[in-house]
């Protein structure tokens, strides 16, 4: 599998889907930008960092022997593996906000610090986009609530260690979730992901696409991937897409 650099592109995500529907992509292929000018998030948010100041990339995955129903499973494993990866060669800690925004702990706070974007390219592929903010100074951030490793007390900031810590970590578990035909709780990423979950146990407020929004107490990870609230009328919603807040 192959490491391609780009000095500069508008999203490699973008150009990872691209790439793929057009049989030009094999498995496995990652692709990284120094600069990226058009970078997105999820919820069509976008996605900002200066030049070289972070980790940009995206990687292609074909995983042909895992039931489609259980691909939405891929962003969570990825937030895993990220996680992973930075607490190996940087001693950072991170925790998920469900479903895979990386936060890390700056003073008391948890701030954001990177972010996963799934897509599917073409029938049968799916492109992993992982932004991560590494070198970042507090006058340097996008926004307020957001930090970085630097910021984190990472004890490396050199993004080509932090980048091979973070393959390897994914080709883990890429690889134990494919050998158990991608069943979340026997390779174990059920459970990996709800001890590394920060969203679990609070109370949170799920903003549904179409203006839509539950309140309720986080109280598990479902088969699924989905986050289950118990709300105050004693139900338990499952969210499957959405933009959660952390209340308390
Ligand atoms: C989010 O936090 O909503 C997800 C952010 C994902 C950003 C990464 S940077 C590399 C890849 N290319 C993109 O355009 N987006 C992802």
């Amino acid at each position: 599998s192959g490491v391609e650099v780009v000095q500069r592109t508008g999203s490699t995500n973008t150009d990872l889907v691209a790439l793929a529907a057009a049989g030009k992509a094999a498995e496995g292929t990652v692709l990284v930008a120094e600069e990226q000018n058009a970078g997105r998030g999820r919820l069509d948010r976008s996605w900002t960092a200066p030049a070289r100041s972070g980790l940009f990339f995206s990687v292609l995955l074909r995983p042909a022997e895992v039931p489609i129903a259980r691909w939405g499973w891929l962003p969570l494993l990825t937030g895993v593996a990220v996680a992973t990866g930075l607490a190996r060669a940087a001693g950072v800690n991170t925790a998920l906000k469900w479903p895979n925004d990386l936060l890390v702990t700056v003073g008391d706070e948890e701030r954001k610090a990177g972010g996963i974007l799934a897509e599917r390219a073409g029938e049968d592929a799916v492109v992993i986009g992982i932004g991560l903010n590494v070198t970042l100074r507090e006058d340097e951030l996008p926004v307020p609530t957001a930090a970085s490793l630097a910021l984190a007390g990472a004890r490396t900031t050199d993004r080509d260690t932090l980048l091979r810590a973070v393959l390897r970590s994914l080709e883990d578990w890429y690889g134990r979730w494919r050998a158990a035909g991608g069943d979340p709780a026997a390779s174990g990423l059920q459970d990996t992901y709800a001890a590394g979950c920060a969203t679990l146990g609070r109370l949170v407020r799920a903003e549904l696409p179409g203006d839509r929004s539950i309140t309720g107490e986080a109280v598990a990870i479902d088969g699924d991937g989905r986050l289950v609230l118990a709300t105050e009328e004693g139900v338990q919603e499952p969210v499957g897409a959405g933009d959660i807040v952390h209340l308390r």
